[in-house]
């Protein structure tokens, strides 16, 4: 069986398959593959390992029907067209549950650098202009006793609730297409419709998937019913929130500030005017990337190819 992996993949999963028999073919670029390039590499596959952003559009899907599998390096699947996959039997597995608690550590993580300047301040430095200590300059705002406002409560959600209540105590309140009891049990978290979500929340942060509902849910008219002093955090997909519309919202001190793993386009421009901003910080998605958290991935990966290429049920399916 061949099976082609567009990108890399924690080593013991590559052995995994190595041992099962699979023949390996791997895009070893310092680009991301395209749809075109990526037709032609699976042609004469029986596998494939999708390892960042490819579009599995009707495109490629049609051109791949005599796929047996398709294993995504990823939770998140906006980048597949379910619909031709589910017409054309494909079968398409992702990695659910074991990158919740490092995916909330990113998040976590942007809360607390935003909420202190702690990028803008690593900066001062590095551009030399660290010239005197100053009391009254990259003054932050305090995460004791705020309101944490979760936009989609499910598994990384709740991860980013339960660290935030522990460490400072926060109120949890939370907006879902349906409600999460075990949150309310074991949290306390608070359902609100979408505007109360936003009136209430002193940190506002996204954990749902990009859906044609999602995108681009984060506009200037949402930015405007946020408190101006609360913190917006996205760690689920760039696409979520109008990237201008959110530069326009921190220029014109609409909300406080913003902290994000997830841009639109990505890679983000070196020159974008969110590097540059006080009460920003930018990662590079790489909210679920621990050593741990990859290796779990890729066992569930190569799980979903064996059972896709045996013929059998994929155990993680998207559908
Ligand atoms: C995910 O698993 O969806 C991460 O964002 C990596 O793409």
């Amino acid at each position: 069986m061949k099976v082609f992996i567009s990108g890399n993949i924690a080593p013991a999963a590559l052995q995994r398959l190595e041992e099962n028999n699979i023949s390996i073919t791997q895009w070893n670029e310092d680009r991301q593959i395209t749809t075109d390039e990526l037709i032609e590499a699976c042609k004469d596959q029986d596998g494939f390992i999708s390892v960042g952003p490819n579009k599995i559009n009707a495109d490629f899907l049609n051109a791949s029907k005599h796929l047996k599998v398709i294993a995504l390096h990823s939770v998140g699947f906006d980048q597949v067209d379910v619909e031709v996959a589910k017409k054309l039997n494909i079968p398409v597995g992702n990695t659910p549950g074991v990158l919740s608690a490092a995916t909330a550590d990113t998040a976590f993580l942007l809360m607390l650098a935003v909420s202190r300047k702690a990028f803008f301040g690593y900066r001062k430095i590095t551009d030399g202009n660290w010239v005197k200590y100053e009391p009254a300059q990259e003054l932050g705002i305090e995460l004791n006793g705020k309101t944490l406002g979760v936009f989609g409560l499910g598994k990384i959600g709740l991860e980013m609730a339960k660290k935030c209540k522990a460490a400072y105590n926060m109120k949890v309140v939370y907006h879902n297409r349906s409600r999460n009891e075990v949150a309310e049990k074991e949290i306390a978290a608070e359902y609100l419709s979408f505007d109360e979500l936003l009136a209430q929340s002193d940190v506002l942060t996204v954990h749902t998937a990009l859906t044609s509902e999602t995108k681009e849910k984060f506009s200037m008219e949402v930015f405007r019913k946020m408190k101006s002093n609360a913190i917006f955090i996205n760690t689920a997909r760039g696409g979520i929130h109008n990237e201008q519309d959110l530069i326009k919202a921190l220029e014109e001190k609409v909300i406080w500030g913003a902290g994000l793993d997830v841009t639109n386009p990505e890679p983000m421009d070196k020159n974008n005017p969110l590097l540059f901003m006080e009460s920003v910080a930018v990662l590079p998605h790489i909210g679920s990337a621990t050593e741990e958290t990859r290796e779990a991935m890729a066992g569930l990966i190569v799980e979903n190819i064996l059972a896709g290429l045996n013929g059998e049920k994929i155990p993680y399916p998207i559908y």
